[in-house]
């Protein structure tokens, strides 16, 4: 760590002297190395194989026995409209897709619970579903055939990818089929000179950024679960992720899909081109619907050339207002280098040091920290490009610690507490997750007065008895999307009250979003009219009604 050793000192000695001491010698030189260092190391490559090993390793306790979202939630009514599966019906799916154990999990013939498990509970362990039946199809023909005759027979379906959704959308609620992508895990084609790759849905995403990374491309879309989900999945919950503000949104990227409706019709919209502008564009309609609308089988997507420095810096700070000040600086500096902009309080890195043990990459303890992340093609102009910025948010006090990754295991050491919140969230409890959009200056004011609000309620404290362990914050600072946790000993409907309707008032008193980039799924349904009007409701509703008239597709959920 000698950078750190140089950098953390200096940083230090500057924020209490307020004055520009810092030796712009040595904190030239050590950027330099870093900004080489992470180039000839490449690029990050940060989670899966960890990520995925503390999941299966580690039980969550979010519950004392994971409850059926039925028995937690009675209102929720199984719709009477639906068949329920009989011998018959498995007879006819097994027929369609072999007599092989890989392609079916039949729990109507006999008990098959423990394989059924991990279809019918969510990554939170907050949902738990009844489904009987999974089913893995590895064509659009077999995903077509099975969805007619669901659609026919009346035999609701939900779609599922990684099983990494965090809003309870990729489980069943009653007995409905689990259609899984697994199967359909084949790259059928990249174009080395535009970007353009073209797989089935079933791809792992970080599968998919390995493929690209022996091209010298990137996807587009990093998240910490990358290990697990699915390009399917990502493109179903539109999801956001580490590098939005660099790379946008996937409804900017992906070009093109295949989709299969409930009655089997399959739509080939799996067009290569950026510029399309011939009538309504069709493909937008499935990214973000979650399952809802048909079954997206086959992505194509622009991936951009994979940068050749990636540099990594990790700040301590003494407010929300100097984390502001910082990304305008960054804004301003770093431009169109600057590829992350993270935010995490000091309440969330706790969480992950409890969890983990690891030790913090500051001395001191701060109320805020921010992750900035730098990826461009020249190395000597990143770096100085950062050298200035560091400079200059040093000399302004406006950063009160900092530390700089400088090589690749340092670089995923820094990213990992910050992709390594949620994970360690869910290993401590029950976490009431709330995903929101809301202007920057009041984003984190959010946080505080939920805070204020469940303390006041007397739910929250150190002791065994108290329902709520930590209220935190983190999230994507760089696009105005915070991640506001309130994380319980167990989830507590007392708990569950206290927070909502609050936090979707506060949310709709400032014209936020209540679902940035996790979506609605059956957590959020019930409250969408607090970010969008009763018209644009009737309208989504409409759409789900052409493309999905018997409601097969993932009930009970969205809108
Ligand atoms: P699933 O969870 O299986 O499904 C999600 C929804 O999509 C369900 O409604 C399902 O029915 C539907 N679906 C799945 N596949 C298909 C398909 N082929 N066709 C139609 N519908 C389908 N999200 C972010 O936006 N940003 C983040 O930074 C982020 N970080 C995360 C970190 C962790 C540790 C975890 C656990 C989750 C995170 N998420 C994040 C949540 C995110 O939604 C998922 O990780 C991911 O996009 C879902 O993909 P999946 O394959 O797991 O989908
Ligand atoms: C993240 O940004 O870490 C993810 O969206 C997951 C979460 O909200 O915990
Ligand atoms: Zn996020």
């Amino acid at each position: 760590m000698a950078c750190r050793q140089q950098i953390t000192p200096a940083l230090r000695r500057l924020a209490r002297s307020g004055t520009s001491e810092l030796s712009r010698k040595s904190a030239r030189s050590c950027a330099q190395s870093i900004a080489r260092a992470g180039a000839s190391n490449g690029s990050r490559c940060f989670s899966s194989s960890q990520q995925r090993r503390l999941q299966q390793t580690t039980p969550r306790h979010g519950q004392a026995k994971d409850e059926f979202t039925s028995t937690k939630y009675p209102e929720i009514k199984r719709d009477d409209r639906f068949s329920r599966l009989t011998p018959d019906h498995v007879a006819y799916f097994r027929d369609l897709l072999g007599d092989n154990g890989s392609a079916l999990i039949d729990g109507v013939n006999g008990a098959a619970d423990d394989d059924l498990a991990p279809f019918n509970s969510d990554w939170m362990r907050k949902y738990r579903g009844h489904c009987q039946l999974v089913l893995k199809p590895s064509t659009t023909e077999e995903f077509s055939k099975i969805l007619r005759y669901c659609n026919e027979h009346m035999l609701a379906v939900v779609p599922q990818g990684g099983n990494t959704g965090l809003v309870g959308g990729s489980v069943p609620v009653f007995d409905e089929i689990v259609l899984s992508m697994s199967r359909m895990s084949r790259i059928l084609d990249f174009d080395e000179v535009s970007g353009t790759l073209v797989a089935e849905a079933g791809v792992i995403l970080e599968v998919a950024d390995q493929f690209l990374a022996s091209k010298g491309y990137i996807f587009p879309l990093d998240l910490g679960a990358k290990g697990s989900c699915q390009l399917g999945g990502n493109l179903a919950t539109n999801a956001g992720g580490l590098r939005l503000l660099r790379y946008g949104s996937l409804h900017g990227t992906v070009l093109g899909i295949e989709a299969v409706l409930p009655d089997g019709t399959v739509v080939d919209d799996l067009s290569r081109l950026r510029k399309n502008n011939t009538g309504y564009d069709l493909k937008q309609l499935f990214i973000g619907a979650e399952g809802t609308l048909g079954v997206i089988t086959k992505v194509s997507i622009q991936c951009p050339q994979r940068p050749a420095a990636q540099n990594v810096a990790f700040f301590g700070l003494e407010s929300y207002e100097q984390c502001q000040k910082a990304f305008r600086e960054a804004k301003g500096q770093l431009s169109e280098i600057l590829s992350a902009f993270e935010l995490m309080d000091e309440g969330s890195q706790a969480l992950v040091h409890r969890v983990t043990g690891n030790k913090r990459p500051l001395e001191s303890t701060y109320p805020f920290y921010c992750l900035i992340e730098t990826s461009g093609s020249n190395v000597d102009h990143d770096s100085e490009k950062l050298q200035n910025f560091l400079e200059s948010v040093m000399e302004q006090g406006v950063v009160a610690d900092g530390t700089l990754a400088q090589d690749e295991t340092q670089l995923r050491s820094l990213w990992s507490w910050r992709e390594g919140i949620t994970e360690a969230l869910g290993h401590l409890g029950g976490v009431y997750k709330y995903d929101v959009s809301i202007p920057l200056p009041q984003m984190y004011q959010l946080v505080e007065d939920t805070r204020a609000r469940v303390a006041e309620a007397g739910l929250l404290g150190d002791s065994e008895s108290d329902p709520v362990r930590a209220v935190v914050g983190y999230g994507h600072m760089g696009d105005s999307n915070l991640h506001l946790n309130v994380a319980t000993r167990a989830f507590d409907e007392r708990v569950e009250k206290v927070l909502e309707p609050f936090v979707y008032e506060w949310i709709a008193e400032r014209q936020g979003s209540i679902s940035a980039e996790h979506g609605l799924g059956l957590a959020k349904k019930k409250f969408i009219g607090y970010s969008r009007s009763p018209i644009m409701v009737g309208l989504m509703k409409q759409i789900k009604g052409l493309y999905d008239p018997k409601g097969i597709m993932n009930p009970y959920k969205y809108i």
